[in-house]
This record gives C-alpha cells, structure tokens and sequence, in this order.
C-alpha cells in the first residue's frame, strides 16, 4: 500500500479523531484495512482459479464480520479451525456447504454441529474418523467429509509454520499411512474429499505445488479404486513480502505453476477448494501507533508506543523473519524523511522482548509522531493477546480515504466483562 495513500487516510483520521487526536488522551492505535485493496484480491483468487472452485478465506487470519461479509459478497466461503470460527461463520450467513472445518482437536460435540449443519469437515487422524462414523449413527448428514493428508514434501523458511515435514502435527503422513488411507476410503464412503495444506509463510510457490502434485496423485489412485472425490482442497499458504514494497501476492505466478505441473486443478478432473488467508488479507491493512516517548538507554535509541506483541506476536519472537515494514509520520500524517538512524520500536507489554523493531534505520521520531506498521491485515488483530489488558483498538475500513468505522475500541467496561 503505498504511503500517500497512507497519509492521505491518516490524515482524515486525525481530522475525524479517530486516533483521540494528537491532544488529547486517549491510548492512540488503529487498526486500517483498505476495501479496495481487499476487493481486488477477492477478485485475483476467483480470475486466476477455475470457475467453481470454492474458494475460503481463512478466518483465523482476520474474522473481523466486516470483512468476512465483504468475502461472502464476493462468493467466498469461510475456512475456520475452531468450534468459535465455525460458529462465527454460520452466524455471518455463509452457506455451510461453502464452509470448512479444519480443527485438529474436534469434540464429538464440534463433529456433530458441523455434520447436522452440512459443513465441510476435513478429518486431521485415524481416530478421527472413527468419531465422524459413530456420530453419523446418530446424525443424519450428507456433509462431505475429506482426509486431511501431510503431503510430506517438506518444510519451508519457518518451521512453526510449516505443516509438511513428516513429523507435522497436522493431518496424516501420507507415505507412513498409505494404505490405511485406502482401507478408511474403502470402509467408510463419506469420505469423499481430500486435503493438504503445506504450511504459512515462508513456503516457496514449488512446495505448494509439490503438495497440490501429491494430493491430486492420490485422489487419482483413490478413484482408481472406484472411491469418490467431490472436492480436493489445496489449502492455503501463499506467501507475502513482508519486507518488500506494494507488489501484490502472487496468486497468478503460483496459478500458472500449478496449471503447469499439476494441470487436474484446471481440466475439470476435481472441483478444487483454497483456504488463503495470509496472501488475501495481509497487504490489505495496517496500524497506526502514536509514540508516547522517546528516550535512550545505553545509547540506544527507543520509540514508546501502543504497538507491540499484542498485535505483531510473530515480529516479536522472530525479528529476522517476521520484519513488517515501518513508516514514521508526522502529528498531522505526513510521511517524516530526514538523516536515518537506527531506533528501537518498543511496544507498551511488560516484557523487555516487546520490542517490534530493533536498531531499524529511521528518521528522528519524537513525542505525537505516529509509527505505521505495514502489511498487517492478517494474523495480527486476530491474534491479539490479553497480556497487560490492554484495550483492543479501533478499526476503520476505508475506500478511496473515506473512513468507516469498522469495530469499535473496545472500553474497560468491555474488558472486566472479559474478566469476569
Ligand atoms: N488452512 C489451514 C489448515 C491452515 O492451518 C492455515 C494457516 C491456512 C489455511 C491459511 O494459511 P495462509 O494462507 O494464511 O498462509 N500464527 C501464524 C500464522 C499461522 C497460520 C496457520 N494456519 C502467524 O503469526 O502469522
């Protein structure tokens, strides 16, 4: 997202006092998401894949209704991976048969909702599926039911979120249980699908592909053996560039790869399902952080603002790989240029690790300036943390610069009723 256009929506937040304005108290952080930016990858997904593919937006990476309901508008399905993004889901209205439930650890109770409401499952185990057939003895269901299957092709650039290595906690190892993933096709006809999902960030497009090969390699030999498949979900996993510019996601690059080497996704062999999250939300919002303080310790340069660990947990534990960019403006917006140094972005958490940048080259930053983290559209306000009760910020939608609230801040009374 470029910054003029930053500034330019800055700017009509302070007017508006979304941010309390520079005067006055209030603990100044936004959370910005652009709707045209979010519309157009919406669009890319459904322009670069088959027609009639289902394709999800992974709710865990922004399960903001505002934006699930945007993708919804657009003809996308939910892909949720909890009893609360399930539920969250249905109450938005999303067709259940455009729903996916992924979670590792369904209860019985979890299998049966989603069977008696026609979701999609995908099982995670052996054991699994055992519980999905005794609860259908008791559910009448036509719910399509896939496997999920570790393609083993391997781990990417970050190993907490690669998901193919052969000792993943996700799914089943494919080659390790070849044959008693025939046996469950051949024992329980509901299983009709299959999925793979190679992992988030970090994961090359050729290790996608490689997973999307093996997936579409066994539901071939599955149907040679006269089993059903209606819907081979590839998952998600589309990496973005957190440290480069405005360049978009490569949904194109990674759809003619695919066509190329894995051309069943494109030939009406399967009906496919996607699961994006990361590359559909990512580089559509940002934050807005206003610094409180600036001090120096031991010659360091320090920024204090509202922005850390709460919101960017990954930036946190793993700098090196999780580097969101970082912009600084002015009280009024407008972008701060000037003799770089290098300065520490601290966060307000009890912790001396609560750091979201460290020694990154930046203009002098004082009191009122505002610290913009780019490229924070997913798995950011979706994965907030309750440490310190901080107060969850407000969030605006815009399109051109026109500003919407989207979520209100949330107060303190919100936040004992969270305690209580
Ligand atoms: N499908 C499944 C089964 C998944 O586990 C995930 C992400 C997705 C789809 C969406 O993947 P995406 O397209 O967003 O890469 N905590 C991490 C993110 C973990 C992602 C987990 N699963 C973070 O800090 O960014």
């Amino acid at each position: 997202m470029e910054t003029s256009k930053i500034e330019r929506v800055l700017a009509s937040a302070l007017r508006e006092g979304a941010l309390s304005g520079v005067n006055d108290d209030g603990p100044a952080l936004c959370v910005f998401y652009d709707l045209d930016d979010l519309r157009a990858g919406f669009r890319e997904v459904q322009r670069v894949f088959p027609q009639g593919a289902l394709h999800t937006t992974a709710v865990k990476a922004n399960g903001l209704p505002a934006i699930l309901k945007e993708a919804k508008r657009f003809g996308l399905g939910a892909e949720s991976a909890s009893l609360g993004e399930l539920v969250h889901a249905l109450e938005l209205g999303f067709e259940p048969s455009n729903i996916l439930f992924d979670s590792p650890a369904k209860t019985r109770s979890e299998i049966e909702l989603a069977l008696s409401r026609g979701v999609i499952l995908n099982v995670d185990n052996f054991q699994e599926v055992e519980r999905i057939a005794q609860a259908l003895g008791k559910v009448k269901s036509n719910a399509i039911v896939g496997m999920r299957v570790n393609p083993q092709v391997g781990a990417g650039t970050i190993a907490s979120t690669s998901t193919a290595t052969s000792t993943s906690k996700f799914g089943i190892t494919l080659d390790e249980h070849r044959d008693a993933i025939f046996d469950a096709f051949a024992k329980y006809p509901w299983l009709r699908g299959l999925h793979v999902h190679v992992g988030s960030q970090g994961c090359g497009l050729d290790l996608l592909v490689r997973g999307a090969r093996r997936a579409v390699d066994l539901a071939l030999a599955l149907r040679g053996r006269g089993h059903t498949i209606d819907i081979l979900d590839i998952g998600g996993g589309l990496s973005v560039d957190y440290a480069g510019g405005d360049a978009p996601p490569a949904f194109a690059e990674y759809a003619s790869m695919l066509r190329e080497h894995v051309p069943e996704i494109f030939d009406g062999t399967f009906r496919i399902a996607t699961e994006f999250g990361r590359a559909l939300h990512a580089k559509t919002g940002w934050v807005a952080s206003r610094v409180e303080y600036t001090k120096s310790a031991g010659g360091r340069r320090i920024a204090v603002t509202h922005a850390g660990a709460e919101l960017f947990v990954r930036a946190v534990y793993q700098p090196d790989k999780w580097a969101h960019r970082i912009t600084i403006h002015d009280a009024t917006g407008a972008l701060k240029s000037g003799p770089a140094a290098p300065w520490d972005i601290a966060g307000p958490l009890c912790f001396s690790g609560d750091l979201i940048a460290v020694g990154r080259e930046l203009p002098a930053i004082e009191p009122g300036d505002f610290v913009v983290v780019h490229d924070a559209g997913a798995y950011t306000l979706s994965m907030w943390s309750r440490y310190n009760s901080r107060l969850v910020p407000a969030v605006y939608g815009y399109e051109g610069s026109a500003l919407h609230l989207m979520k209100a801040a949330e107060t303190t009374e919100d936040l004992i009723r969270f305690w209580s």
